[in-house]
């Protein structure tokens, strides 16, 4: 029975192979030498007891830092029950380790969308008090499925542009019974985690995976919010040319400023040699735009959804597809011109690669582990709220003492305030 004290986590878990622990024991101990406010502030804020005995469902992608956020969560007394949010991302051996380590977990790699789904409703039945959510994806799935556990929950906090969204759109919906926290809000998460975070590993992923060249190379970026502001930077430091397709006048103009060309899909496809979504959205690259691409086209998506790049319609459209290299397909589309789409088009960073950088994850898993404490410990209304200030800056200054860095205060002579021009 889920959840019971008389069954171990090895029984009430469904995982790939548990021999794997070990290999997966190794990159959790790494991840915490370099996670020092996880393992520093955030450890201290939830050694309170708030946690104790709370059941916590961990769905973020399963790998080495989320699973040793899952180790603090438990230190603190929290019954962990971990998933991963996505299909291709969980590593197996994480999975093990943390089954080994008696903390329940239902995920294997590649397990395809069916069997995901039942492994996120086998997190559901456990029935948790809180979830750590990453694009909604087991919030969404209760609502749907298992409506009186959903009713039962007492807060979520959610990592992702696209999760927030979507509790925004069931709260909208007058569907949000208890409170959640968009951690994705807080600066401590978007500033570093969606800019420099996702920037950084998905161009080492896409690089890695293909094992070509980036200078010259030009790179269509759809979507210039967080994501794509930090894809355009780091293509550019490597000698990349991006390209910016938005929607957004002001974004776009953003990217403008920035330096970067900014053009229509029609003007920017064409030409490129990589198209990395980031959009947040659905079908950002769908059959309206594979005329436009050129014979051997990369697609990549770094954007929450696995079908921003539209990978059902280019399958359906095209003539055959094989993988040609680990974690690429090629597509034969309408018989006229190979495309190729990596990492299935799931999140290419984290499918296809690492993920995050982990002193990265130690700030977004920070704004998460305690955005959970403070559910446990305030009194929220129902609705979406997002972290005090005071939190985010407390999470910096952890940030920034771990690396050294003293910061000077401000000298009260500097203050404009009223009493000085008014009397
Ligand atoms: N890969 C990762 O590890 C990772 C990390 C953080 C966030 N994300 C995900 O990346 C996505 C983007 O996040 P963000 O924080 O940059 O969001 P954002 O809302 O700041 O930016 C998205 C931008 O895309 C633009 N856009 C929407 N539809 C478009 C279209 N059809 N063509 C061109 N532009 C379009 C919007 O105007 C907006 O400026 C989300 O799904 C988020 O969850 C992924």
């Amino acid at each position: 029975m889920p959840g019971s004290a008389s069954s171990s986590a090895s029984e009430r878990s469904s995982i790939a192979d548990l021999s794997l622990a070990p290999i997966g024991q190794q990159a959790i101990d790494w991840a915490q030498q370099h996670s020092p406010v996880v393992d520093g502030f955030v450890r201290q804020q939830l050694s309170d007891g708030a946690l104790a005995g709370k059941r916590v469902a961990l769905v973020v992608h399963l790998e080495a830092k989320t699973a040793f956020l899952a180790t603090v969560l438990a230190d603190a007394g929290a019954e962990v029950v971990a998933a991963g949010s996505n299909p291709f991302s969980t590593r197996d051996e994480i999975a093990a380790a943390l089954v080994e380590r008696d903390i329940e977990v239902h995920s294997t790699r590649n397990s395809g969308y069916e069997a995901w789904e039942k492994d996120l409703l086998s997190v559901a039945d456990t029935g948790p008090d809180y979830i750590i959510d990453d694009g909604a994806e087991l919030t969404v799935r209760m609502a749907q499925h298992r409506p009186d556990l959903f009713a039962k929950l007492k807060g979520v906090t959610e990592q992702t542009t696209t999760g927030v969204a979507r509790l925004r759109s069931l709260e909208a919906a007058d569907r949000l019974p208890f409170a959640a926290l968009a951690a994705n809000d807080a600066q401590c998460k978007h500033l570093f985690d969606n800019r420099y975070g996702t920037g950084q590993s998905t161009v080492q992923a896409i690089l890695n995976l293909t094992n070509m060249l980036l200078p010259g190379k030009q790179v269509a970026i759809i979507g210039y919010g967080w994501v794509g502001r930090g894809l355009a930077t780091y293509i550019r430091a490597m000698a990349g040319r991006p390209i910016i397709v938005e929607v957004n006048p002001v974004k776009a103009l953003e990217a403008y400023m920035d330096g970067h060309e900014v053009a229509k899909t029609e003007e920017a496809l064409p030409a490129a040699d990589f198209v990395i979504t980031a959009t947040g959205g659905l079908r950002a690259i769908t059959s309206r735009h594979f005329p436009l691409l050129k014979d051997g086209a990369i697609l990549a998506n770094a954007g929450h959804h696995d079908l921003e790049v539209d990978v059902e319609s280019l399958d359906r459209e095209s003539t055959s597809h094989r993988v040609v290299r680990e974690g690429i397909e090629k597509y034969r589309w309408d018989d006229e011109k190979d495309l190729f789409v990596l990492a299935n088009g799931a999140l290419v960073n984290i499918a296809g690669g690492l993920g995050h950088p982990i002193e990265i994850m130690d700030l977004s898993f920070a704004v998460q582990g305690l955005g959970c404490h403070r559910l446990a410990t305030h009194d929220y209304e129902p609705g979406v709220h997002v972290i005090p200030e005071e939190l985010d800056h407390a999470i910096a200054a952890a940030k920034l003492a771990a690396n050294g860095i003293e910061l000077d205060a401000m000298n009260p002579d500097q203050q404009d305030t009223v009493d000085r021009w008014l009397d």
